[in-house]
């Protein structure tokens, strides 16, 4: 097998509305968020050397077999490299991968989707048979099903595209117009929360309370087709509203908390037009849209309310 010294990349990603509902059919809007990126490094190893995993941020390194073990690094490291060479149909080759990731773990962000893209995209190209954007997507989900049991698949899909989406689970991703720029302040909590538990839990409530939930379900639904109306035409302002209201029917959801409403409050009182959670929820990232003017203000409100990192990032008009 001949083996080539390749790197490959993926971002991280930001919902803007639908998160859990989309879970349950209904659209979501997702953008990618360049600012935080996973790299992964394949370079070929001495013969008989086997496939050898380091994941230089958080002092792993891992050996890769055909064996399954029930552990997280396992999920998020061997398991996408398991999948990339039975897709490709290799036996596990000699080669060392380095990964590194600037994208917080359990932070809403994507941070096992992008992982398991850079994984499977470097083994590819590796491999001299880079993944067209179709299979490495359909790949990353399966690691996404290992992560939190019932994805929608709206992560994967911005990740893998790194194109903004609106997504309904089970179509084709569509692409749409963004007629205005906006400007986003990504604010973590610093409250690492896994999606997989907020997912679960709003799928027991959901058990519990059908009528109820559901209803929450088709409300964040026709905001979300309402706020693809607003990108469509530029309406900005339109758009704070309707994060408003997204973030108030993730209230009832039971997936804010008292730090993410701390935030949200704090971006709104310092001018923000809108303010919501982002990803699963209960900890991780909140998103704020403010103009220009506004930018500073809101960041400094956000620093004082507790927040621990704070990305800028503009959501570009498309060209075509
Ligand atoms: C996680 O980024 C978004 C959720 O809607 C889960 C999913 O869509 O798979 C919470």
């Amino acid at each position: 097998m001949s083996l080539t010294s390749t790197s490959a990349s993926a971002p991280g990603k930001i919902i803007l509305f639908g998160e859990h509902a989309v879970v349950y059919g209904h659209p979501a809007i997702a953008v990618p968020l360049a600012a935080v990126r996973t790299l992964a490094e394949a370079r070929p190893a001495e013969r008989g050397a086997g496939l050898v995993l380091h994941a230089l941020d958080v002092g792993q390194r891992l050996r890769v077999t055909w064996e399954a073990e029930p552990s997280p690094w396992f999920d998020a490291l061997i398991y996408p490299a398991q999948l990339a060479l039975r897709a490709l149909e290799a036996p596990i080759p000699d080669l060392t991968l380095r990964v590194r990731s600037t994208i917080p773990i359990a932070s809403g962000l994507g941070s096992g989707a992008a992982l398991a893209a850079a994984i499977i995209r470097a083994l590819g190209q590796a491999l001299g048979r880079p993944f067209p954007a179709e299979q490495l997507n359909a790949l990353v989900y399966e690691v996404e099903k290992r992560h939190h049991g019932t994805p929608s698949g709206i992560d994967n899909t911005v990740i893998v595209y790194e194109q903004p989406v609106y997504f309904v689970r089970g179509t084709p991703p569509q692409p749409f117009a963004i007629a205005a720029p906006l400007t986003l302040l990504v604010a973590d909590s610093g409250h690492p929360s896994p999606t997989r538990e907020t997912v679960a839990d709003v799928r027991k409530l959901y058990q519990a309370e059908q009528e109820r939930i559901g209803a929450l379900f088709e409300q964040i639904g026709r905001i979300v087709r309402e706020a693809r109306a607003a990108i469509e035409s530029g309406e900005v302002g339109a758009l704070g509203a309707l994060m408003n209201a997204n973030q108030a029917a993730l209230r009832q959801l039971n997936v804010s908390s008292p730090v993410l409403e701390r935030l949200c409050a704090a971006a709104r009182e310092a001018g923000a037009l809108g303010a919501k959670l982002s990803g699963g929820g209960r900890g991780g990232n909140i998103i704020a849209l403010v103009d220009a003017k506004n930018a500073p203000d809101v960041r400094r409100a956000l620093q004082t309310a507790g927040a621990v990192r704070i990305i800028e990032t503009v959501v570009a008009p498309s060209t075509s």
